[in-house]
């Protein structure tokens, strides 16, 4: 892929992006259609709107394009381009008008991201990245924060839908964690958490049992700002995996020994 097409297509997720955040947040705040995919994992109109929205959008203007998404209106062709998508990440947030959360883009290229955009239609912050061109907040470039010290540091995590019944539920990682880091949030968006590290306002991000479509664009928004990402033991992290490490790289270490126990 030229850098012109790159650019190009990272022109047109951010629209996406923003537009879609723009749907959601017009329906924030009212009462919503909501069905439930298991004991407490929801899906409102809101997510299946958004959703339609951007698929309708790149099937408009990339038909032969693969498209996986949270929601069910995958494309299943065979194509060197792949988007993943979350529609609305947050949705236990957004169905309690708790004012967090967003969309998550994200484009792979001969199975590697190659951009990613994640946006906050609350804040109106759009964070973006592009293989090699760095992370970006709005139109500042984004670093992640510089801490290496685990007791001055604030993280956040997440626990699955699973916590009820699931063994391995994230409840004994965070009570280890809470001993030793200054503070954790559980801020109920694992794009917004990983684009939050990014920024710098956290340090360290990590939970079990993530879907593909939660950590793509922000996976590619932490690297380019600097972040590391891997599994708990330190090995190399894919979309597709079930645990995720992501900090700003020197609070790694640390973090890997606390989770390892
Ligand atoms: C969820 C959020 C949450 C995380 C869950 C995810 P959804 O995504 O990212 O922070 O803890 O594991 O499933 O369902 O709101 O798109
Ligand atoms: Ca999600
Ligand atoms: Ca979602």
């Amino acid at each position: 892929m030229t850098d012109r097409e790159a650019e190009r297509l990272m022109v047109f997720t951010e629209k996406l992006a923003v537009n879609a955040g723009a749907i959601l947040k017009k329906s924030f705040n009212r009462r919503h259609d909501i069905r439930y995919k298991g004991r407490i994992d929801p899906v409102t109109e809101a997510d299946l709107k958004s959703e339609k929205f951007i698929t309708d959008n790149i099937l408009n203007n990339y038909p032969e394009h693969e498209i996986l998404t949270e929601e069910g209106s995958a494309v299943g062709q065979k194509s060197p381009y792949r988007w993943v998508i979350d529609p609305l990440d947050g949705t236990v947030n957004y169905a309690h008008a708790f004012p967090v959360y967003c969309v998550s883009i994200a484009l792979e290229y001969k199975g590697e991201i190659v951009l990613g955009a994640v946006y906050d239609p609350q804040l109106e912050e759009l964070f973006r990245a592009r293989k090699g061109a760095g992370a970006y907040l709005n139109r500042k470039k984004i670093h992640v924060s510089g801490e290496r010290v685990l007791k001055r540091a604030l993280l956040a995590t997440g626990f699955a839908y699973d916590i009820g019944t699931a063994r391995r539920n994230n409840l004994g990682l965070f009570a280890r964690m809470a001993k030793k880091a200054e503070g954790i949030r559980r801020l109920g968006s694992a794009a917004l958490d990983l684009c939050w590290l990014a920024a710098g306002r956290l340090d360290g991000f990590w939970e079990l049992k993530l879907h593909p479509w939660d950590t793509a664009a922000a996976k590619l928004i932490v690297e380019e700002a600097g972040g590391k990402i891997t599994r708990f033991n330190g090995e190399k992290y894919s979309i597709f995996e079930k645990e995720i490490l992501a900090s700003n790289g020197k609070l790694h270490p640390a973090l890997k020994k606390v989770l390892r126990g």
